[in-house]
């Protein structure tokens, strides 16, 4: 078995199969944040990244794709319903954005969830080189730092929650809540995405584990667990390279002539998610239409939601409740040729979303509670002419960082009807001045500061970026 020193595990490797034009399958690197963040060092380790390939058949054997080394994890249908589907996204997963819809709690899905990470630390520790830094992923895998380390005592391991992590009341309700911590604090460092989430952490291992902490050190047995925020970020320098070439820009022209050339353009672009606040948002807009302040030739709502998690109860009926809701306002309020809503469960390629967030004069953004939301910095990376007013949600994770665009709390109809009016009717100098801070914000603080401050802070004594000079 080849060994790496660096180590990425998460549940999904960061490739997507595609036929090559002689018929035979070929994977190639997908386009995620993570991957395009780590690349750069990976490749030069070279490093292993361990994770499900997709599918429930034995774990294929795949090549290195783009220098990487990929290291499958097999899962069955069993696995994908009990652990993906069941205690990552029906347990975890609400309990975790403020329990917005009711957790579930079954044993049989704790038991995957077990039996899966602990396949996760067996596979990772198989190619793990003595005294590689390791760094996993998320909360399908919280249990692994505490079974890896018991593997592995020779790793340097961190852990990263792209998620919210709950305050102390909410995550009390986990029935296996002492194994859940004690997971996390397998790792060297745990990151999180806000310091709040944080002090949660720290406060709850307290109260559960009896164990002395602060907001940035934990001690545990003979070691301390250093904790901290680590805003993800996005790779702002491709998106604004692509949003301003001609390209795009000539894409954008002709959605918005597609649109009918509506004086404002306002455009959600979200995963299907109870999180992601989208029938209050769409209630918001039928009562705007209602009461006249936004007029159908004048104003279109553009909303991309695509499908997500489709076999999870809670995620079919809220589909069909927005399709339902969709539907109601464009018949209401739509005319013949010009619906109210443009609505599309499609996913689109780079190229056409950063057209979309060019065309959008308007960007609402408003979940009920979000780890980060890359949309929002995407569009802000996208807005290369510095205009564009971004709506944003004060409990999105990205609130903190990108704190000069229109807050709102999405709970508040009439606050949030106010704060689209407000966006929608500002002051072309205010949005400008506003769009210019943000933009000038993740230029500083892009995917690469991310993964750079996250693991020069990992890597303590820094050999080993050092030796590789830094991602
Ligand atoms: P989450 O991680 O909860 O899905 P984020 O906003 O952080 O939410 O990230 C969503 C990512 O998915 C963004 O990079 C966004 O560009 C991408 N995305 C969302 N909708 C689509 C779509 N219809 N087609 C392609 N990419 C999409
Ligand atoms: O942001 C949390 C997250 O689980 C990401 O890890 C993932 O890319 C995204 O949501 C989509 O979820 P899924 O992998 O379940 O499709």
């Amino acid at each position: 078995m080849r060994q790496s020193s660096l180590v990425v595990v998460a549940m999904r490797l960061p490739i997507d199969d595609s036929v090559a034009p002689d018929g035979a399958c070929e994977w190639r690197r997908s386009p995620g944040g993570l991957v395009s963040a780590l690349h750069p060092l990976l490749r030069q380790t070279p490093a292993t990244w361990v994770g499900w390939a997709g599918g429930s058949g034995p774990a294929p054997s795949l090549p290195d794709v783009d220098g990487v080394r990929m290291h499958t994890v097999p899962l069955t249908l069993d696995d994908l319903r009990d652990h993906y589907e069941g205690f990552a996204n029906a347990t975890l997963w609400p309990l975790y954005h403020d329990a917005v819809e009711q957790p579930e709690h079954h044993r049989r899905w704790w038991e995957a969830y077990q039996r899966v990470n602990q396949r996760y630390a067996e596979a990772t520790a198989a190619v793990a080189e003595p005294g590689a830094i390791v760094w996993v992923q998320d909360y399908h895998l919280q249990l692994v730092p505490g079974l890896l380390r018991a593997l592995r005592p020779d790793l340097r391991i961190g852990f990263f929650l792209h998620v919210p992590f709950p305050p102390p009341e909410l995550f009390m309700q986990l029935p296996r809540r002492a194994e859940l911590l004690r997971g996390m604090l397998g790792a060297d460092l745990v990151g999180f995405q806000r310091a709040q989430a944080a002090h949660n952490f720290a406060q709850l291992t307290t109260k559960v584990l009896g164990v002395s902490a602060t907001d940035r050190r934990i001690a545990v047995d003979d070691r301390v667990v250093r904790i901290g925020a680590f805003p993800v970020s996005i790779d702002t320098v491709e998106m604004s390279a692509l949003a301003g070439s001609p390209e795009v820009a000539e894409r954008a022209q002709r959605f918005r002539r597609d649109l009918g050339d509506p004086a404002h353009v306002i455009l959600s672009v979200d995963r299907m998610d109870y999180t992601k606040g989208i029938e209050q948002r769409l209630t918001a807009y039928s009562e705007l239409l209602a009461s006249g302040h936004v007029k159908v030739r004048d104003t279109v709502l553009v909303q991309v939601a695509v499908p997500s998690r489709e076999r999870v109860g809670q995620y079919q009926v809220l589909r069909d409740r927005v399709e339902r809701e969709v539907g109601r306002i464009n018949g209401e309020f739509g005319r013949v040729g010009e619906p109210a809503i443009h609505y599309l469960t499609q996913p689109f390629d780079r190229a056409e979303l950063a057209a979309l967030y060019r065309v959008a004069d308007v960007m609402a953004v408003t979940p009920l509670r979000d780890g980060m939301n890359l949309v929002a910095k995407e569009y802000v990376a996208a807005r290369v002419d510095d205009s564009g007013a971004l709506l944003l949600s004060e409990f999105a994770g990205s609130a903190t960082e990108l704190s000069q665009a229109y807050l709102v709390n999405p709970h508040d109809l009439e606050g949030l009807k106010q704060g689209l009016l407000s966006a929608l009717e500002a002051d072309p100098a205010d949005v400008t001045a506003r769009m210019r801070a943000m933009r000038a914000h993740l230029h500083r603080y892009d995917i690469r500061a991310w993964a750079r401050s996250y693991l020069s802070a990992l890597d303590e004594g820094g050999s080993l970026l050092h030796r590789l000079g830094g991602p």
